[in-house]
């Protein structure tokens, strides 16, 4: 090898891989009108499922670039969904990205996506069809607020362990689903990391790696009881008192029949100097070791499994959900094989309308309680020359 070669080896050496170009699996921003209609199938499985509309909402940061998807009748079911070229995931970073916005003060609905099968009859679709993947926010009340990881292995569904509160504020948020290769997975909400870790860790997919060793037990002398009685407390003298005391005041009703309602007894009081059982304060344990390290053996049930997460023919991306009250759009959909370019993609959609938006949702409630503090003040609105902007954003229906 000439020195031309040497320098050559060197640079390969030295020089960092060139990035692979990301794999565009699915994206769709809702951009081009009316034809999302050519690309979207709506399910038959029932009659009376929602309607779907083409809108950027009441309040957004680009009325052309926020339009989306949004949910558009009350106390409806819905099911719509989209193909795409069938991939594997195998090998490769599983990314699945989108932005929902619960404009309607949403009560109770989900937010989610499901990701199917190729052999997914579309015009079938309903809440039976098995996915993949179900992934995103899910509100109901004051108790459900999750953002749910349902990932199907072995012909079942196992949700995610870890709890992740999703975010309910009326504003569009970014959502995005890493699963990776090496069986790491990461759930973002706004490109900020929520929940990371090991499929294997955070699922129920398997049995645990290691057991507790059922030939060693706790030694005899290992004092793991973190506080104990302080033995210079003692029990006062005039702690123990009766709880109940006769009632000396009552009397033998006039009526009474001993014959048939038996023995008279005076009613009993409780005794204001009762103070219940008397334990001694609580100090701390000077022996204390801390919780006994239980040595681990490995379990025999478990075996690491290459196939957690890996799906041959994904096809489907749907929307299964059911609404209370409606009003969500989704939009800037992304699946891809690169979570660096779900990052910028989510970065150049949603995080570039983002602060308009929430801009145009503060000037709507300022002018709301603007109306509101004039109407109880007794004087009628004056006459505006402009509508508030509420009902200036027009719903663009098709
Ligand atoms: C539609 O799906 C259901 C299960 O959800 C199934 O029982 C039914 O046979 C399917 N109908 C058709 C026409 O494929």
């Amino acid at each position: 090898m000439g020195p031309a070669g040497l320098l050559a080896a060197a640079f390969l050496l030295l020089a960092p891989p060139l990035a692979r170009p990301a794999a565009v699996h699915f994206r769709e921003q809702f951009l081009d009108g009316g034809k999302w209609k050519e690309r979207w199938v709506p399910s038959q499985h029932r009659a009376d499922y929602g309607a779907f509309r083409l809108t950027a909402g009441a309040f957004y940061g680009d009325r052309h670039l926020d339009q989306g998807l949004q949910t558009s009748q009350d106390l409806r079911f819905y099911a719509l969904s989209a193909r795409f070229q069938p991939f594997s995931n195998q090998g490769r970073p599983f990314v699945v990205q989108y932005t929902v916005k619960h404009e309607q003060k949403i009560d109770c609905g989900g937010g989610y996506v499901k990701i199917f099968p190729t052999h997914l009859d579309q015009k079938n679709m309903s809440g039976e069809s098995p996915y993949y993947v179900m992934f995103g926010p899910d509100i109901c009340g004051s108790d459900t607020k999750t953002v749910h990881v349902i990932l199907r292995h072995r012909g079942r569904f196992h949700p995610i362990k870890k709890p992740i509160r999703c975010i309910v504020d009326g504003l569009t948020h970014l959502y995005t689903l890493v699963l990776n290769p090496d069986r790491s997975y990461r759930v973002k909400i706004d490109n900020t990391v929520v929940a990371s870790g090991l499929l294997e860790d955070d699922w129920d997919f398997l049995p645990p790696r290691t057991l507790n060793d059922p030939a060693v037990g706790k030694p005899a002398d290992w004092d793991d009881r973190a506080e104990m009685d302080d033995p210079g407390d003692a029990k006062p003298e005039d702690w123990d008192v009766p709880e109940f005391l006769v009632d000396t005041s009552a009397k033998k009703p006039r009526h009474w029949d001993d014959a048939t309602q038996g023995d008279w007894r005076p009613p009993l009081l409780p005794n204001p100097r009762y103070r219940g059982e008397w334990r001694p304060r609580k100090i701390p344990n000077p022996k204390y070791k801390g919780v006994w390290p239980h040595p681990q053996i490995r379990n025999p049930d478990y075996a690491p499994d290459a196939t957690l997460a890996v799906y041959q023919d994904l096809g489907v991306l749907g929307l299964d959900l059911w609404q209370v009250r409606s009003g969500t759009i989704f939009d800037n959909f992304l699946i891809t094989d690169s979570e660096s370019y779900a990052e910028e993609f989510g970065d150049e959609t949603w995080g570039q309308t983002k602060e308009a938006e929430h801009r145009m949702y503060r000037e709507q409630i300022e002018a709301e309680a603007a109306a509101n503090r004039k109407r109880k003040a007794g004087r009628p609105p004056k006459k505006r020359k402009k509508k508030p902007p509420a009902t200036r954003a027009r719903k663009e229906e098709l």
